[in-house]
């Protein structure tokens, strides 16, 4: 088995003459979470672009699993095992809560059933479609939206959406799972809540999670390694506590000043 659940060698992306990120190396051991941090515009959600395939490197390699991936399509790396959720949130809006987890689900080999059984209603369309439902509240009950499912998913508040968006990642199951400033728009109380369901997640679904985040209180609560970006490259990478006192890490935060 591979040592790393996610392994990135070098990796780097330019636009035009601006190097978003360069010589990122990330080693990510399973049931790790991980936080990637670092200011405004230090290339963090580019990185996460290059790992789902919404970008194609312009350097480097990623592994997942062993298994190198750079260069396939979104869709595919999904398959292989990477979701993910958005800095800002993208849910279908105008559909149900269940029905967004049940899109995360249709990926799966288990629950697709071939053009003829769905058309013609055959009794496996019946047992598939089931199966899938009962699967999608498991995963609405453990995120505590059950009750909502048959609500727009637009008409949620803000804290269970960013919720209902991990739980449609999850539908998909992953081996990966990233989650691009999570409490982004929380109050203390949600964010609180929200380490416990990411604490969570990686008990039950025995995930390794990579997030970006802000909120240095979520940060030190619960990421066990992180890596510092700034302008595009790594300016620190250890523990939390390692990081956060670097004086560097510091400055490139808080300014000369
Ligand atoms: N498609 C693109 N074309 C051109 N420049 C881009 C593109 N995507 C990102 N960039 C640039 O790359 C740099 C890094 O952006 P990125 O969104 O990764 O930062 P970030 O660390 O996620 O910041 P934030 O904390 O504000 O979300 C920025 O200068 C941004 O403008
Ligand atoms: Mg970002």
């Amino acid at each position: 088995m591979a040592e790393y659940v996610l392994e990135t060698k070098n990796l780097g992306i330019s636009f035009g003459g601006l190097k978003a990120a360069q010589d990122v190396n990330l080693k990510i051991k399973k049931n790790q979470i991980y936080g990637l941090i670092g200011p405004n515009g230090a290339g963090k959600t580019t990185v996460f672009n290059m790992l789902t395939g919404v970008y194609k490197p312009t350097t480097g390699e990623i592994y997942l699993c062993g298994e190198r991936i750079d260069g396939h399509g979104q869709e595919e790396i999904n398959h292989k095992g990477i979701a993910r959720t958005f800095q800002n949130i993208r849910l279908f809006n105008n559909m149900s809560v269940i029905r967004n987890v049940l899109v995360g689900l249709s990926n799966q080999p288990e629950y697709k059933c071939g053009l003829f059984t769905s058309m013609f209603r055959l009794p496996r369309h019946f047992k598939v479609e089931k199966a899938m439902r009962d699967r999608a509240k498991e995963l609405l009950d453990i995120f505590g939206l059950l009750e909502e499912r048959n609500n727009l998913a637009c008409n949620l508040p803000y804290g269970k959406q960013r919720k209902l968006e991990i739980a449609r990642a999850l539908a998909t199951n992953p081996k990966l799972l990233l989650l691009d400033e999570p409490a982004a728009g929380m109050n203390p109380q949600e964010t609180a809540e929200l380490m416990d369901t990411i604490r969570f997640v990686r008990e039950h679904f025995d995930m390794t999670i990579l997030l970006i985040e802000h909120d240095m209180s979520l940060v030190a609560g619960i990421c066990e390694e992180i890596t510092v970006l700034n302008f595009g490259q790594t300016l620190a990478h250890g523990s939390v506590e390692e990081v956060l006192h670097n004086s560097e890490v510091i400055r490139a935060y808080l300014g000369d000043d």
